[in-house]
């Protein structure tokens, strides 16, 4: 576990993105070094396996080749760019890691956790993050702002039982483990996730400090 590595997780429509800024915000107002990330991507190797896992195609893709790909994108983000910026005892901030994984492809495709834990040592040894924020809404809420946006990419035109199915795994992981987890709920307005969003970074910047 690296305390200075925080990932950002949720749904589609959650507001990861303004999220995102407000943190970036937080970190750049404390004069505290932070890298801002994202998988699947962070890279440009790992960029174009994102592109890969987010086209719609004709192909049905194997559960096994999607679980292959975001791995081999966070093998690559891994080594080029969270590990560097931890050894530099930089932050990392990460919007979505493995609990995705676990969400996407567990939850939504159906694959065991037990497959997904064995890639997750191999890929990352040791290295789990130390604060994950999970942005929970109600999934036809998450949808409708989603749906709002540009074209949908082969994730988001899932069904919704498809994502019902991510927020429980995202639920029980947030349950299973407190001390990682702290779950804002995003059904409110921004300002009222940005307040959790700071009640629970000002907390762990206490107790790591
Ligand atoms: P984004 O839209 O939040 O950038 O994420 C891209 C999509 O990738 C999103 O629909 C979730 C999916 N995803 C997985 O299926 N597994 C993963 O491990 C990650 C990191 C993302």
């Amino acid at each position: 576990m690296s305390q200075r590595f925080i990932t950002l997780e949720g749904g589609e429509g959650a507001g990861k993105s303004t999220s995102l800024a407000f943190i970036r915000d937080y970190f750049a107002a404390r004069g505290l070094p932070l890298v801002v990330t994202r998988e699947p991507g962070g890279t440009p190797l790992a960029e174009q396996v994102r592109e890969l896992l987010l086209q719609k195609r004709e192909e049905a893709v194997a559960p096994d080749a999607e679980l292959l790909l975001v791995f081999a994108a966070r093998a690559q983000h891994l080594a080029g760019v969270i590990m560097p910026a931890l050894e530099r005892g930089e932050w990392v901030l990460c919007d979505r890691f493995t609990d995705a994984t676990y969400a996407y492809q567990g939850g939504g495709r159906g694959l065991s956790r037990q497959r997904i834990a064995e890639l997750e040592a191999m890929v990352q040894g040791r290295l789990r993050p130390g604060l994950t924020l999970l942005l929970d809404l109600p999934v036809a809420q998450g949808l409708a702002r989603a749906g709002a946006r540009a074209e949908m990419d082969r994730f988001e035109s899932e069904q919704e039982e498809f994502f019902e199915r991510v927020r429980a795994t995202y639920r029980e992981r947030a349950a299973a483990e407190p001390e990682r987890f702290r779950v804002i709920d995003a059904s409110r307005s921004i300002a009222g996730v940005h307040a959790s969003l700071r009640v629970a970074l000002d907390a762990w910047l206490e107790a790591v400090s």
